[in-house]
């Protein structure tokens, strides 16, 4: 098989993002060019993502992007093998702005069009990166997921475990804003719980001890907010306590969970001699979370990749990159492909129970 050259967008959340990778001969990854338009700025007057603000400003981003990435990368429209778009879990409405512009050029071209996963993205992306081989134990944890999932293989994948509520980075972002911290709240609380008493408040440690992989932050965050109501007043060093509180019980709880997750990875692969455990979403960018997936995973003899920042988060890279390896199995979509706001990436997993208000995230 030869190089294949594919260009990937991304518009499901609120990044528009498009990249162009090349997946050598030999299976080796390389990105030629990788662009994202973070809508942050957009959004945080609202204190969270407005899907019709979204959606708007990926129709008015993702053109200039796309252009972007054929020049940085100094590749033509007919050297590509295959135009790779996010066709799901996301909001439709930004959805529908990537795979309508993948659709065209992959019909102007004729070439494969490659309707991934989101969440297909984020897992493969290790193997982009380096030499990391099936199986694998996937940790995603971002403002949308909070899961995870046993990789056995290119659209092979196992639910291991679930929230049944809030995802991490939807906790972290509603802790920071009833404590009045701007949005994006997982970097603010951080940052703030550096200089706070992690033992100030007792916070609940949600389903530790359970025999099960699953999470639940709903119940967190609640206690969050009745600590704060008793509190007269919110002084900065309140707001630090809290925060350095509430990281210690996210931190507690996920190493318990993750505990399982590789007694569970173990139970399914007795032989793979050395797994490795990938962490992946924004919310990986927490230094203390750094800190604990490497102990843990060290504690397990497991190896650890955590890609770097501007690869956990959002990107098109991934997207462009689960494409190539699709395309190198001959998993190809048809133009009528229809996106997905909802689509687990393990399809036989029911939703965990209880899911929250929203349902189970995918
Ligand atoms: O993967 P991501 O960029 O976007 C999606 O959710 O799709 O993740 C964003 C989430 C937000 O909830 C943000 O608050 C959280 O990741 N986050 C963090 C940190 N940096 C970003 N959470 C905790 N600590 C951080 N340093
Ligand atoms: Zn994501």
């Amino acid at each position: 098989m030869s190089a294949i050259t594919i260009l990937g967008l991304e518009t499901s959340c609120d990044e528009t993002a498009a990249s162009l990778v090349r997946r050598h001969a030999d299976g080796r990854g390389e990105i030629l060019a990788n662009v994202v338009y973070s809508q942050l700025l957009d959004h945080a007057p609202y204190g969270g993502v407005v899907p019709e603000i979204a959606a708007r400003a990926h129709v008015q981003h993702l053109d200039g992007l796309i252009a972007k990435a054929m020049a940085d990368s100094n590749i033509s429209f007919d050297q590509l093998n295959g135009v790779a778009a996010t066709a799901g879990p996301g909001l439709l409405g930004g959805l529908l702005v990537a795979m309508m512009e993948g659709k065209a050029i992959a019909l102007a071209q004729d070439i494969p069009f490659l309707a991934i996963n989101h969440l297909e993205g984020h897992a493969l992306t290790p193997r982009l990166l380096g030499d990391v081989q099936f199986p694998y134990l996937l940790l995603l944890i971002s403002g949308g997921h909070t899961q995870f999932q046993l990789v056995q293989g290119v659209g092979r994948y196992r639910r291991l475990g679930t929230t049944i509520d809030d995802a991490l980075g939807e906790a972290f972002d509603k802790v920071a804003k009833l404590l009045g911290l701007p949005y994006p709240g997982g970097p603010e609380v951080e940052k703030a719980a550096r200089q706070g008493n992690p033992q100030r408040f007792a916070f609940p440690r949600p389903l530790k001890g359970r025999d099960d992989c699953n999470f639940s932050f709903s119940g967190l965050k609640t206690a969050v907010r009745e600590a704060v109501r008793g509190l007269p007043t919110l002084s900065q060093q309140d707001v630090a306590d809290v925060c350095a509180s509430f990281q210690a019980a996210v931190c507690d709880t996920v190493a318990d969970r993750l505990r399982r997750a590789f007694t569970a990875f173990r139970s399914h692969h007795h032989n793979s001699a050395a797994p490795t455990l990938v962490v992946a979403g924004g919310v990986a960018s927490n230094q203390r979370l750094r800190t604990l997936f490497e102990v843990e995973s060290k504690n397990a003899g497991f190896a650890l990749s955590v890609p770097p920042f501007d690869l956990c988060t959002d990107n098109a890279a991934m997207i462009a990159w689960a494409g190539a390896e699709r395309l190198a199995l001959g998993l190809v979509d048809e133009l009528d492909f229809a996106a997905k706001p909802r689509w687990p990436l393990d399809a036989i997993s029911i939703p965990a129970y209880g899911s929250g208000r929203l349902g189970a995230k995918a």
